[in-house]
């Protein structure tokens, strides 16, 4: 589907995001390993989050939906009741489902495969593989590249005191979900605190978890032998979602949107920090916990922006929404440089590439590097044809960019929004005035 965006006037409304992503997919995951019902209020039906539902089916777990409050009910059958698939487990675009996953499934005492879309084929899986291996696991890329097919076979495993070279969650989550598995105390170390959701939630499911700051970084352990017992969750609105929303008010002139129930975890909230050294005016407001994590209303106005330098300590808590600051530098005055993010070049895409692409195409001023890229601001930007690469953080980030260009832009295969954000393209209609 092509999707056109045509200028917007200004941006008014009140908004409330779907459901946080990454809490989405622990939830399922952690309540399909715990023992007895979770019940997760304000799930993200997302397509990335329905393939960590379709692959838990698969091992054996059963799923309801409360006809009237929509509560997704997960019925649990404990650290050891997942049954052995009959066929490949399709984690489709998502790199949480397959790196998860593989750390339930290496404690496992059946044999797996895990294999996905196009995309996920040619993310590196090294990164949990080695950890993994340390803890004695069974797992190997079937087709030798480091890559799914993954496949995942019986073996005990040991505890590790692993000290993660990159600041990622989904690695630390994968060691400490096999962790739960382990004979013995497991450990993992990060220079850079990537987002806790997981030792939050796992907390909160009655796990022996412990965080804590130590000489070496910041460190998150699990000691096995306690069971996880099912919950209840609420879901709070993804920061990386209303981040579209942020943007937008931010760079059409005589904007005001309310952004309803946005997580605010400070492990998520470098988007906000980069905006407020930005020069962007943002307030939450009615800070409250949901579900055992922080979220606000978020309230933002259009501002007058200006470059800023971003490095190591805050990518990590906004790696997802490095496309949309590259579109806000470039509404901005004076040079914005990115740095410390090659991560970006292992994500759905290789977003370095992919939003330079973009960027370029609608008349940006945009240098990649090696580990990020150098926007220099204010160049007046047009309408254009824009592929999304079937990356959802592209194709919402350029509709975003289109809605302070000059006439209209196409999305080209706009509907991969879909992967976190269905209903993303009606939400912002709603919020527009031309
Ligand atoms: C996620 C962690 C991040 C993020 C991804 C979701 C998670 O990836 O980019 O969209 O839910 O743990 P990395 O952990 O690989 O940085």
């Amino acid at each position: 589907m092509n999707q056109i965006i045509s200028p917007a006037r200004h941006i008014k409304g009140i908004i409330r995001v779907p459901g946080d992503k990454s809490i989405s997919h622990r939830a399922v995951m952690f309540g399909a390993i715990a023992d007895g019902d979770t019940r997760i209020s304000n799930f993200l039906r997302s397509a990335d989050c329905l393939s960590t539902i379709s692959c838990f089916q698969k091992l054996g777990i059963a799923f309801d939906t409360d006809p009237e409050t929509g509560t997704l009910i997960v019925h649990g059958r404990g650290l050891r009741g997942l049954c052995e698939p009959s066929s490949v487990l399709d984690t489709g675009n998502s790199g949480t489902t397959t790196r998860l996953i593989s750390g339930i499934l290496a404690g496992q005492s059946f044999s797996s495969v895990l294999d996905g879309d196009a995309s996920i084929r040619k993310r590196p899986m090294k990164r949990i593989m080695t950890p993994l291996g340390l803890m004695g696991a069974d797992i190997v890329s079937v087709s030798g590249n480091d890559c799914v097919p993954l496949r995942i076979s019986p073996a005990p495993l040991n505890g590790i005191d692993y000290q993660s070279p990159t600041a990622s969650a989904q690695v630390k989550s994968c060691v400490l979900l096999a962790g739960l598995y382990a004979d013995s105390k497991t450990c993992v170390t990060e220079t850079v605190l990537s987002r806790n959701h997981t030792e939050l939630m796992l907390a909160g499911f009655g796990a022996g978890v412990a965080s804590r700051k130590t000489p070496k970084g910041y460190e998150a352990s699990v000691s096995p032998g306690s069971s996880l017992h099912g919950t209840y969750i609420t879901v709070p609105g993804d920061i990386s979602s209303a981040a579209y929303y942020l943007a937008a008010a931010l760079i059409v002139p005589g904007s005001e949107v309310l952004i309803q129930n946005v997580g605010i975890n400070p492990t998520r909230t470098g988007l906000l920090e980069a905006v407020r050294r930005m020069g962007g005016e943002f307030h939450l407001l009615d800070r409250r916990m949901e579900g055992g994590e922080e979220a606000a209303d978020l309230l933002v106005r259009s501002s007058s922006l200006h470059g800023i330098e971003i490095g190591a300590e805050l990518i990590p808590s906004m790696i997802d929404e490095i496309p949309v600051l590259a579109v806000l530098a470039a509404y901005a005055e004076g040079t914005t440089v990115i740095r410390d993010a090659a991560e970006l070049r292992v994500k759905e895409t290789d977003r370095i590439k992919t939003t330079t692409r973009a960027l370029r195409r609608m008349g940006a001023k945009i240098t990649p590097s090696s580990d990020g890229m150098v926007i220099e601001g204010g160049a007046p930007l047009h309408g254009a044809a824009i592929d999304s690469c079937l990356d959802h953080r592209i194709a919402m980030s350029m509709a975003v960019c289109a809605l302070a260009a000059e006439g209209p832009t196409t999305i080209k295969d706009a509907d991969c929004a879909g992967i976190s954000y269905p209903s993303f393209y009606s939400d912002l209609e709603s919020l527009i005035q031309r």
